[in-house]
């Protein structure tokens, strides 16, 4: 499939009513798990979209290009209101949560799997087992609050256990900068992969930067407050990786071809025959604003689409699914490692005096009041035992026992 190849009508015939951008919310007690996590990617990439689209026009002196964007910004803005809908009034935030973290868990492993390059393998490899975390103390938060078993909202499709601890995720700022990857020379594939996942962890840090003020109790708005600035760290490292070189309209291209590709593969691979419509449609969609931005390309700076993006067929689609084996072998060999400078290393290599240690102090101590530790502990005094969903022992030892929070793991 080559989107640039489709035919296409132009963007002005896409504009739809108020009934047309209403659509029905899933059921949240019905829906396949993959299917929520769509709808997030899905939601993530549209703001990602629309977001870059307001910084081009502050960077624009041409209003010929500045109302081009224009067109295709609020027609994002459509897409994003269609599929923010989908999620249903009575999800709450906690379980929506749940969906988040299962996405950068279950999206992560299926990039990390896929990815030819090493190095930013690594950084995908590097953040999963954080985000497997978090997903484990927001489990617990539920069932310590409200007795809640997450499993069945992740389908059994995800284990929900310690990974590496969140406590030991707070770094000093400048180790989430990575170098950043030469997309001429890079597999179509390395591209997606790095604009994909940067969209969907800058949602995840949207997301929790505006509901920590909203949920109701001061234990879950601190957790929060802690994951989400993970979350930015999250981001920091996978847009240091984008290639920096490229003009805001090669960018804007990449963009489009990103939401062209996301929406085939959701189409492809989505289950409810109702969202899987609305899938189809935005493919049709972006079809249309990527050949119209190939033409602004052309006329403003005189390039063809295929001095971005040399072959326009997709690579192999994304699929959502189970990891479970990948991760558990993620977690067994890689624990340890802490992000240093634009390398990775066993935290036990770093000198006393690093910077990682000043920053732990900073905010770890005392160690008793750190938000992603007390939700565990309180759940042990209250259940007897921590909230988890394992299909086998931890296949760290460290983190096995249910009844002691490890805080050293990491650290
Ligand atoms: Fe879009
Ligand atoms: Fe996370
Ligand atoms: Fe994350």
């Amino acid at each position: 499939m080559n989107p640039f190849l489709e035919k296409a009508i132009p963007v002005e015939n896409y504009f739809d009513n108020w009934k047309c951008i209403y659509p029905r919310p899933y059921d949240k007690y019905e829906v396949n798990p993959y299917t929520r996590t769509r709808v997030i990617l899905m939601n993530g990439t549209e703001i990602e979209s629309i977001f870059f689209g307001h910084q081009f026009t502050r960077n624009c002196t041409d209003n010929n290009i500045r109302r081009g964007i224009s067109i295709l910004r609020r027609l994002d803005q459509q897409q994003q209101k269609v599929i923010s809908v989908l999620k249903p009034a009575d999800e709450t935030i906690l379980e929506h949560t749940i969906g988040y973290e299962q996405l950068a868990v279950d999206l992560t492993a299926e990039l990390a799997q896929r990815e030819p390059d090493c190095y930013v393998k690594m950084a995908l490899d590097f953040a999963l087992l954080e985000d497997f975390d978090h997903l484990y103390r927001y489990s617990d938060l539920g069932y310590f609050e409200y007795g809640e078993k997450m499993e069945c909202l992740v389908g059994h499709y995800t284990e929900i256990m310690p990974g590496r601890p969140t406590i030991s995720h707070h770094r000093f700022p400048t180790d989430n900068i990575k170098y950043w990857v030469d997309f001429e020379t890079a597999c179509p594939i390395t591209k997606l992969n790095i604009s994909i996942i940067t969209a969907a962890e800058q949602q995840t840090m949207n997301y929790y930067m505006n509901v920590a003020n909203i949920y109701c109790s001061d234990l879950g708005r601190q957790l929060y407050q802690e994951i989400g600035s993970v979350e930015e760290e999250h981001v920091s490292q996978y847009e240091s990786l984008l290639d920096p070189r490229l003009s805001w309209l090669e960018n804007l291209l990449m963009h489009k071809y990103n939401e062209c590709y996301l929406y085939y593969s959701c189409y492809c691979s989505e289950v409810d025959p109702y969202i899987r419509k609305i899938w189809e449609y935005h493919y049709m969609q972006e079809v249309s604003s990527l050949q119209y931005v190939a033409k602004l390309l052309e006329k403003y700076e005189g390039k063809c689409w295929k001095e971005v993006i040399p072959d326009g067929e997709f690579p192999e689609l994304l699929k959502l699914g189970s990891n479970i084996e990948y991760v558990r072998h993620v977690l067994k060999n890689t624990v340890q490692l802490t992000s240093k400078r634009e390398d990775y290393v066993n935290v036990d290599k770093l000198c006393p005096d690093d910077k990682f240690f000043m920053m732990q102090d900073a905010l770890n101590e005392p160690v008793g009041q750190v938000p992603s530790h007390k939700v565990i502990e309180k759940t042990i005094r209250k259940k007897g035992k921590d909230y988890r969903f394992e299909v086998a022992e931890n296949p760290i030892k460290a983190l096995r026992d249910r009844k002691e929070d490890n805080t050293c793991v990491g650290r």
